[in-house]
């Protein structure tokens, strides 16, 4: 199986997710060997995404979530919520809530674990190094920090799958995406790290990868057996573009026979 998911950001209000969410399904419509899509709009417009969705295989995501079960949180949105809401997915520790808004590892950790733990949702840990720790030399050691700190010690349910989406920040909304070789090699050590930490079997942990992923360069990234699916933002907000992005995917599981 390979991955297509859509982070929409807060770009979006009602009117518009509901037509890209319509138009979106249209373009999927009776095509067979298709990847699993995730939509990833706004909390607000997350109820009517749903209603849009709710005959297609597509499935819904959050774009975050709170770090607590429930109380005096203002401005959270809880797992339990989400849930409520119809989400199957939430993404955890994106680079923008990371630099943007502060996010430490602890609290990214707080936030997957919740949703691991506490909900059906499945989290998506987002990771991925800034441009002077590429430069550094020191991604490997950056990522690596990042997925420690979320995995140490946690036991993954059996009913749960691991994601992780490599995105690094240098890459994101960015004129070029990081080289196919470098994203296999991290994706390899992503994998053999998770899989060290978590005891979790191969065929339950998948790495996406994201950074300008477009309709041209998609296909050269699904090709690769290390790359599970991607995380597309940009692109995912144009319905040809987002159309080519999938159809690159069913040509990459037609081709393997995945
Ligand atoms: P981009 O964003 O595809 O626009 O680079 C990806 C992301 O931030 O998830």
């Amino acid at each position: 199986m390979k991955y297509i998911f859509a982070n929409w950001k807060m770009h979006l209000g009602i009117r518009e997710s509901v037509a890209l969410a319509r138009a979106v399904m249209q373009t999927l419509r009776g095509e067979d060997d298709m990847p699993q899509v995730v939509i990833f709009p706004s909390f607000t417009v997350l109820n009517d995404v749903r209603k849009v969705m709710a005959r297609s295989r597509m499935k819904l995501g959050a774009q975050n979530c709170g770090t607590e079960k429930k109380g005096a949180f203002t401005g959270e949105v809880s797992a339990h919520m989400l849930e409520d809401v119809g989400c199957q997915y939430a993404l955890v520790g994106h680079s923008e809530r990371r630099i943007i808004f502060s996010e430490t590892n602890e609290i990214v950790a707080k936030r997957y674990k919740t949703v691991l733990l506490e909900s059906k949702i499945t989290p998506v840990l987002c990771v991925g190094e800034t441009l002077v720790e590429r430069q550094a030399d020191n991604a490997q050691g950056y990522v690596s920090e990042q997925i420690v700190s979320v995995f140490n010690g946690v036991r993954i349910p059996r009913q749960k799958e691991v994601f992780i989406a490599y995105e690094p920040v240098w890459a994101i909304g960015a004129s070029q995406p990081a080289s196919v070789a470098d994203v296999v090699s991290m994706h390899s050590f992503i994998k053999e790290l998770v899989k060290k930490l978590t005891d979790v079997a191969d065929n339950r942990i998948h790495i996406l990868y994201g950074g300008s992923i477009d309709a041209k360069n998609v296909y050269a990234f699904l090709r690769e057996k290390q790359v599970d699916g991607v995380l597309v933002g940009g692109a995912s907000l144009k319905v040809k573009d987002f159309e080519l992005i999938v159809k690159s995917a069913t040509d990459v599981i037609t081709a393997q026979e995945l």
